[in-house]
């Protein structure tokens, strides 16, 4: 396979935005974009830098799991300084984004599960992890990392091939990183121009959730829930009916679906 090549300018040039992806950083190989994106933000980069490499040697993934992020893969970091307000919707805004980008460029048709992973046809394609900084009641700062599974054969890691995929495998072809990084950028930028000025995510991204109406286990910190997600509230919390018909709010964890 031929890689795609990534650099700034091939980025940034004739985007479109206003500033999402205005300043890009590029690194062929990083530890973490999440890392580097996060210095950037404590030394007051311009809202909308992005951080991205071609390769992480050590990828973070949500509840401090690692994420496996080789060449051909996409692999970045975007620095906000949004409201309080508009905090809790940014997993909303980042896993639309990358179900629209991808739809925009290769005519997929991705899902999400709770809270915000992207999956095609029941496999992770796409992974997001916020990190914010809360000082009081104002943000810091927040980082949205996104890592997509572009041009990975899953045959080569077969640790993760029960439940993941790639664009290219589901395609059986390459797709240009460059071209879903600039539709991704742009449609961060839309979607939080919409949260900005008082919109909402939330009836979009509670109708692409597969998660709605399934039998569920979920752990979220370190306790197991069972039963049937029944909602998502307006804050992107989940609703879990028990069997004993009991309804929990959980905030945050991870979805196993059982059905
Ligand atoms: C998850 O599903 O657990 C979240 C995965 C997030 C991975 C991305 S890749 C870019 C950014 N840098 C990291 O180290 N992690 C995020």
């Amino acid at each position: 396979m031929t890689e795609d090549t990534l650099s700034a300018t091939s980025i940034t040039n004739n985007l479109g935005t206003r500033f999402i992806g205005r300043r890009v950083l590029y690194y062929p190989s990083l530890t973490s974009t999440m890392e580097v994106a996060k210095e950037e933000a404590r030394q007051g980069a311009v809202e909308g830098t992005v951080v991205i490499a071609d390769e992480q040697t050590g990828g973070r993934g949500r509840l401090k799991r690692a994420w496996l992020s080789p060449r051909g893969n996409i692999a970045l970091s975007i620095i906000l300084y949004p409201s309080l307000s508009c905090l809790s919707s940014l997993i909303m805004l980042a896993s639309l984004a990358v179900v629209h980008s991808i739809e925009s460029t290769t005519g997929l048709k991705p899902q999400v599960k709770w809270p915000n992973d992207v999956l095609i046809k029941g496999k992770k394609v796409c992974g997001v992890l916020i990190e914010s900084d809360v000082q009081r009641t104002k943000v810091s700062y927040s980082i949205i990392g996104i890592g997509i599974n572009v041009n990975l054969k899953l045959a080569d890691f077969p640790e993760i091939q029960p439940v993941a995929t790639s664009l290219s495998d589901e395609l059986r072809k390459e797709v240009s990183r460059l071209s879903l990084v600039r539709h991704l950028l742009v449609e961060v930028e839309r979607l939080y121009l919409t949260l900005s000025a008082g919109g909402s995510l939330y009836e979009e991204w509670r109708s692409s959730l597969v998660t709605l109406g399934k039998k569920v286990r979920v752990t979220a910190d370190e306790t197991v829930y069972e039963g049937v997600a029944e909602s998502v509230a307006r804050d992107g919390s989940l609703l879990l009916r028990s069997l004993d018909g009991k309804l929990t709010k959980i905030v945050a964890g991870d979805v196993t679906l059982r059905d």
